[in-house]
């Protein structure tokens, strides 16, 4: 192979580690909603989405510019939840939103969180978590106002394991 040719899985590796995964700075907020707009997770507040603790937030940053997020709130000392993640459309299936995925299970361990639960609606986004996380489905829970997919109206319960991730996660923490 020349120099200049290259896999697109190479090329893939190469775009993903020039980005970087950052604690969410107190400016980003309009960033991070820009982010979730083209998924339409933009809505905060609303009855799906009150706030954006941003304390809470992670941000992809490539080039400077914030083209991922991933949040979450604490329950109880021991139990979590996600709140949005969401990947620009043009940056996905490089890695970055294992990457958002894995900073908040590892912030959310160091707090003492131990299970961590998260609503998705969209089929191919539940595959992801399950085969990548280890969730498991353990409901259904029906909208209350536009979020995320206009075609499906119920969001799909999922639970996770944080310390069962955290002995097979390939970073560990
Ligand atoms: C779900 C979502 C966050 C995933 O983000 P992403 O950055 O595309 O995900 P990743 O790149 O980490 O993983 C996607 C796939 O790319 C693959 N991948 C990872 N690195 C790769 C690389 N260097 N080259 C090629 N493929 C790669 C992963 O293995 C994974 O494969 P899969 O088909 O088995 O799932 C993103 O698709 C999204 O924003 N979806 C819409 C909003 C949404 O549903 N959010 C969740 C709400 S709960």
């Amino acid at each position: 192979m020349h120099d200049h040719e290259t896999t697109k899985g190479s090329l893939n590796q190469h775009m993903s580690d020039s980005i970087v995964i950052l604690p969410a700075r107190k400016y980003d907020e309009s960033s991070i909603l820009d982010v979730m707009r083209p998924w339409n997770m933009h809505h905060v507040p609303s009855p799906e989405m009150e706030e954006l603790d941003l304390s809470r937030f992670f941000v992809a940053l490539s080039d400077g510019k914030v083209i991922g997020a991933a949040g979450y709130k604490i329950l109880t000392p021991t139990t979590g939840k996600t709140t949005l993640l969401g990947v620009l459309p043009g940056y996905g299936k490089q890695g970055v939103g294992k990457r958002l995925h894995h900073a908040r299970c590892q912030a959310m361990y160091k707090l003492g969180i131990r299970k961590v639960t998260t609503n998705s609606d969209l089929p191919s986004t539940i595959r992801w978590y399950q085969q990548h996380f280890g969730y498991k489905t353990v409901g259904t829970l029906k909208k209350v106002s536009s979020f995320g997919s206009p075609d499906i109206d119920h969001w799909t319960t999922m639970e996770m394991d944080l310390e069962a991730y955290r002995n097979v996660a390939t970073e560990k923490f």
